[in-house]
């Protein structure tokens, strides 16, 4: 019998600015996985930020890079993936994710998120409320944990690592 340790991922979805980077970042390091940030990996396909692939390219091609760098992530094993906030809304990239991977909407409420320049979609208050409104019901229909990341010391941190570390571990006969 071979010991293969193949455990999911830990997929981190929500809003920009819900905390996917600081928390991801933690749990890999504390979970010693590696940690992948999907935009990051777009910025570097392109060499340039995602604010200018938007401005330059608009965002259908951003989204068609998005699902490109989602299908070879997905098919990976015990990683932490750091999702875009527009992840959710190609139902063929949370199809992908969830095959090896373990989703964990970190639900942050929309008054507590920031917006900020580098983010085209958030940059503003207003288009992080009316985002969040026509979105939530997506990021809870496709999420296997929902985590409040402003529930207390650590929550988040401590309910993602207890279930990660709970998965059954696959064995090949
Ligand atoms: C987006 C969120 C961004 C980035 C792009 C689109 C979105 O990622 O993928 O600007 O549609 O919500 P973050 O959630 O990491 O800011």
């Amino acid at each position: 019998m071979e010991y293969n340790n193949k455990r999911k991922n830990i997929v981190l979805t929500g809003m920009p600015g819900s905390g996917k980077t600081s928390v991801g970042k933690r749990l890999a390091e504390s979970l010693g996985l590696i940690y992948i940030d999907t935009d990051k990996q777009i910025e570097e396909r392109m060499g340039v930020v995602i604010r200018t692939i938007f401005e330059t390219k608009g965002e259908p091609c951003f989204r068609e890079i998005e699902k490109a760098v989602i299908r070879e992530v997905s098919s990976l094993y015990g990683c932490v993936i750091a999702t875009g906030g527009g992840v959710i809304l190609d139902p063929e990239n949370m199809t992908a994710l969830k095959e090896h991977g373990i989703i964990f909407l970190l639900d942050r409420r929309p008054e507590l998120l920031e917006a900020s320049y580098e983010r085209p979609l958030a940059d503003t208050k207003e288009k992080i409320f009316s985002l969040y409104k026509e979105r939530l019901e997506l990021y809870l229909s496709t999420a296997d944990y929902v985590i409040d990341p402003d529930s207390g010391k650590d929550a988040d941190f401590e309910t993602i690592s207890q279930v990660y570390l709970d998965q059954e571990t696959v064995y090949d006969m």
